[in-house]
């Protein structure tokens, strides 16, 4: 490997503050920050511009961490900006969907919102039918997160902090969660999570974004050539909830070993889908260790964009865009139709701490949450 000598530049332009990164292959990524939004309270809420050499930029901004725009080249060089959202602060203060943000304390459903800890029994909020879902009434997705620009790994780097105090949402101990977004020149967009606590708790955050690599508002997924590394899937109850078993995929409409269009089973008699109202499930990855690997690939043969999926963590849940329906006013005025878009949320499994057999994911004072996941760009 060369020797990468990296030039640091910090400037002012207007209220846009700038962070270039130039290594010495000539290529820079920059990073900006602007006004995005007040809300009803008076906190100014701010947004920060990653843009590559090489057609990627990518906006976030510091309310729920959210990922407000990916836009990445077409084979042909078009742009497009593949990921669902809104104009606006307003769009996701009332968003019911989690379109980008960060989900947590623990992403996904809580069987009846109870759990046990250490013989301790806890009762999170309840806001999905008699479930937990995604962090509870306000979860992580509607939080202020304290921004800092920095640098990781010799990129310019937005680093989100949020602490999460005791008992919110019925979850123990004052947790502390740090959420770093990168972007590279490979077209990659870099998820870094660290957390902390005072307490033994629960922590399983993901990144709730909802793609469409034809660009957002542009038809719906049906098309989209997807694989999934997992021989077997977490198959659920009609509320969603985890069985806690792990059933094979061969045979099955759940099987993505070899890649296939997501429309080609997904109106099938199966149980599974049924329940689901299409995908909906969590796969569980082959030779999970803890390292980064690739679980998902994504491809839409029109556009030629792919994306590909590392992560550190043991399952994705894979979910078809089955409760859009045309309600979600997004980017310019556009409806966002039934199944016009779909979220790779990789996580430990759904109801974890129910069922002793899944991965833990129990966070102890002086231990360390960390995950890394990767969403990468290209075209073929
Ligand atoms: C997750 C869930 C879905 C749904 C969406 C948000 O992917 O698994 O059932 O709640 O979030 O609408």
């Amino acid at each position: 490997m060369g020797l990468y000598m990296n030039k640091l530049i910090n400037f002012i332009v207007g209220s846009t503050l700038i962070l270039l990164i130039t290594g010495c292959d000539d290529k820079s990524i920059s990073l900006s920050e602007e006004d995005y939004g007040v809300l009803d309270n008076g906190i100014l809420i701010k947004q920060y511009i990653f843009e590559n050499d090489n057609q990627m930029k990518v906006k976030i901004i510091n309310y729920g961490a959210i990922v407000v725009s990916i836009e990445v080249p077409d084979k042909n060089g078009k742009i497009n900006d593949v990921v669902l959202g809104y104009d606006s602060i307003d769009g996701y203060v009332q968003d019911p969907s989690y379109f980008g943000a960060i989900v947590g304390r623990v992403g996904n459903r809580i069987s009846k919102g109870k759990f046990s800890l250490d013989g301790k029994d806890y009762a999170l909020a309840i806001n999905n039918n008699e479930n937990h879902l995604h962090g509870g009434i306000e979860g992580f997705n509607k939080k202020v997160w304290t921004p800092e620009i920095t640098e990781l790994n010799g990129l310019p780097a937005l680093k989100l902090t949020y602490l999460s105090p005791d008992g919110e949402e019925g979850y123990p101990g004052n947790l502390n969660l740090e959420v770093t977004y990168t972007i590279s020149n490979k077209n990659e967009l870099i998820i870094d999570y660290f957390g902390t606590t005072d307490k033994a708790t629960i922590l399983n955050p993901t990144n709730h974004s909802y793609f469409n690599l034809s660009g957002e508002g542009n038809g719906d997924i049906l098309d989209h050539v997807l694989k999934i590394n997992a021989d077997y899937f977490t198959p659920v109850d009609k509320g969603l909830i985890p069985l806690g078993n792990h059933e094979s995929v061969l045979g099955t409409p759940m099987d993505f070993l070899k890649p296939k269009k997501i429309g080609e089973r997904i109106n099938n008699d199966d149980n599974q889908l049924k329940v689901g109202l299409g995908y909906d499930h969590n796969w569980v990855f082959n030779n999970w260790d803890g390292t980064l690997k690739l679980g998902v690939t994504l491809f839409e043969p029109e556009s030629g964009r792919f994306m590909e999926v590392f992560t550190t963590e043991p399952g994705v849940q894979f979910y078809s865009g089955n409760f859009l329906d045309g309600t979600n006013i997004g980017k310019n005025q556009k409806a966002y139709q039934y199944r016009s878009a779909l979220c790779l949320e990789t996580d430990h499994f759904p109801d974890s701490q129910n069922n002793s057999n899944f991965p833990s994911v129990v966070l102890r004072p002086g231990e360390e949450y960390k995950q890394k996941t990767i969403y990468q760009f290209s075209t073929k």
